[in-house]
């Protein structure tokens, strides 16, 4: 039975070499030459010391395509135009699915008519040479971001290669992503991810990693979200990380993200062991942006005054682009300097909104409910606990793809944009909480004149890309 222990680090040589031995870029990885690379680094690009030491939210796009001198290209730009302050390398669906064969005829094909024949950087196949000439060519820390629910050699490969931060989890990248693995078998694959991690940290290379807090991108109840955060977060401790990065995507009230990203921090800093750096990061929104690219500069506004106010660590950016997908680099950019020059203008203001404080107790109590329900499902045991909580639905994501979600929690915006929880299913929670949500829905249906349904919910999902937070009703009734 598969708990939330340390890996022995005999098991994780043996599955190391069986991983590697899985695609032949896995034979060039050493780990003590490895070391030795990571330490000539210099200082400015160590992720987790610049992450840990800034005194303002740096800003993070994302960022992929399949050819080396491309995306080395792309990330000067990123970096010089956009003033992004961290870069990343967003890995390719092939890759993600463990399917390098197809990823490596991407590339071949990349390389040989020069379009992006792939939606992202395909690492396993640049192996580590490829990974370090990246690393050396660009002047800022770089992390690998993915949705890899077997992420087992990408980690191999990009921390050999250099990376030094590297986002994703058992539950936040299985969720969301995939029908196909379950979550057990995910756990025991990030298990190795952040015991490899450890490894390193262990040697003085802190590899900073970062749980995915949007989860499904759409309407995701904070508590929620943070719950599943602190537990990747205790996932990874066990492991040996020593530098972990919360998530948390923005809903679009301003008060309730605000409240969420204190919460965030402050339960990430009280659940996990005192030898983690705990940080965060807040998403700008993750669901339906507008088409229209002057509303989602203002999305991305509002996203970049909430960082202001909430100052997390990190604020990882959305392009004007975003509906139509993958962004031109120079549409990137124009959301990193658009985000900027929001919190530059808005940070060293004095800004106090009323009801903070009582949205963020609310946050706390939620996720307090959820996490003594997964300690209880697994008799203090963390992933057995979220095995059997998730198997019960006492612990739920709204939409969510996965067969290990029951996906049976429905949320709704109450009558000023709060995400409020409107189909609870078999998610754990206080009574009195639950009645709390259950006015507040009911104060928007009065507003609405019109019955708490499903309807709202499919409403407030095209809300934000329609021009509007709420799903209110339009027109004559
Ligand atoms: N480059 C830039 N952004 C990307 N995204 C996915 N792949 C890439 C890429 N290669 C973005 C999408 C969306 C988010 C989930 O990831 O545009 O904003």
């Amino acid at each position: 039975m598969i708990r939330d222990e340390r890996i022995p680090s005999d098991e994780l040589r043996r599955i190391d070499e069986e991983i590697r031995s899985n695609w032949p870029t896995g034979e060039a990885v050493d780990f003590e030459e490895a070391i030795e690379y990571h330490e000539s680094l210099p200082e400015h690009k160590r992720f987790a010391d610049v992450l840990e030491s800034a005194d303002k939210p740096l800003l993070q796009p994302r960022a992929g395509v399949p050819r080396l001198d491309d995306q080395i290209e792309l990330l000067r730009y990123l970096h010089q135009e956009g003033q992004a302050d961290l870069l990343p390398t967003t890995i390719d669906s092939y890759t993600r699915d463990n399917e390098y064969e197809k990823a490596q005829q991407g590339l071949d094909k990349a390389l040989e008519t020069g379009d992006d024949t792939l939606n992202g950087f395909p690492a396993v196949n640049h192996g580590v040479d490829g990974c370090r000439e990246l690393i050396d060519a660009i002047d800022a820390p770089i992390e690998v971001r993915h949705g890899t629910p077997d992420a087992r050699l990408l980690a191999a490969i990009t921390f050999a290669g250099g990376f030094q931060s590297f986002e994703g989890g058992p539950i936040s990248y299985n969720i969301p992503y995939t029908k196909r693995h379950g979550l057990e078998e995910t756990i025991e694959k990030w298990q190795f991810v952040d015991r490899l991690a450890g490894a390193y940290t262990e040697r003085g290379v802190r590899i900073n990693r970062e749980p995915f807090g949007p989860l499904t991108g759409t309407l995701v109840p904070p508590s929620i979200a943070i719950a599943i955060m602190i537990v990747e977060g205790q996932l990874a401790a066990t492991q040996g990380v020593r530098s972990i990065t919360l998530g948390y995507g923005q809903v679009g009230n301003v008060v309730q993200d605000v409240a969420a990203l204190n919460a965030l921090k402050k339960l990430g800093n009280e659940y996990l062991p005192d030898e983690v750096v705990v940080t965060t990061v807040f998403h700008e929104w993750m669901g339906g942006f507008p088409p229209d690219e002057a509303r989602a500069n203002g999305v991305i506004s509002l996203g970049g005054m909430t960082a202001a106010i909430a100052q997390p660590d990190k604020v990882i950016t959305k392009s004007p682009q975003e509906f139509q997908g993958v962004p031109t680099k120079e549409a990137n950019s124009a959301g990193l300097r658009t985000t900027r020059q929001v919190i530059d203008m808005a940070i060293e203001q004095k800004i106090d909104i009323d009801g903070i404080e009582e949205e963020q107790d609310l946050i706390e109590r939620e996720t307090r409910c959820l996490m003594d329900t997964i300690f209880e499902h697994g008799d203090g045991d963390v992933v057995q606990g979220t095995l059997k909580a998730f198997d019960s639905g006492a612990l739920d994501v709204p939409f969510a793809p996965s067969d290990s979600a029951a996906g049976a929690v429905l949320p709704a915006r109450d009558d000023d944009g709060r995400v409020r929880i409107f189909e609870w299913a078999d998610l754990e929670m206080d009574e009195d909480i639950k009645e709390i949500h259950k006015a507040r829905l009911s104060q928007r249906a009065d507003t609405e004149g019109r019955d708490q349904s499903f309807r709202m919910v499919a409403d407030d999902v095209d809300a934000i890309s329609d021009g509007k937070l709420i799903g209110r009703p339009q027109g004559d009734v």
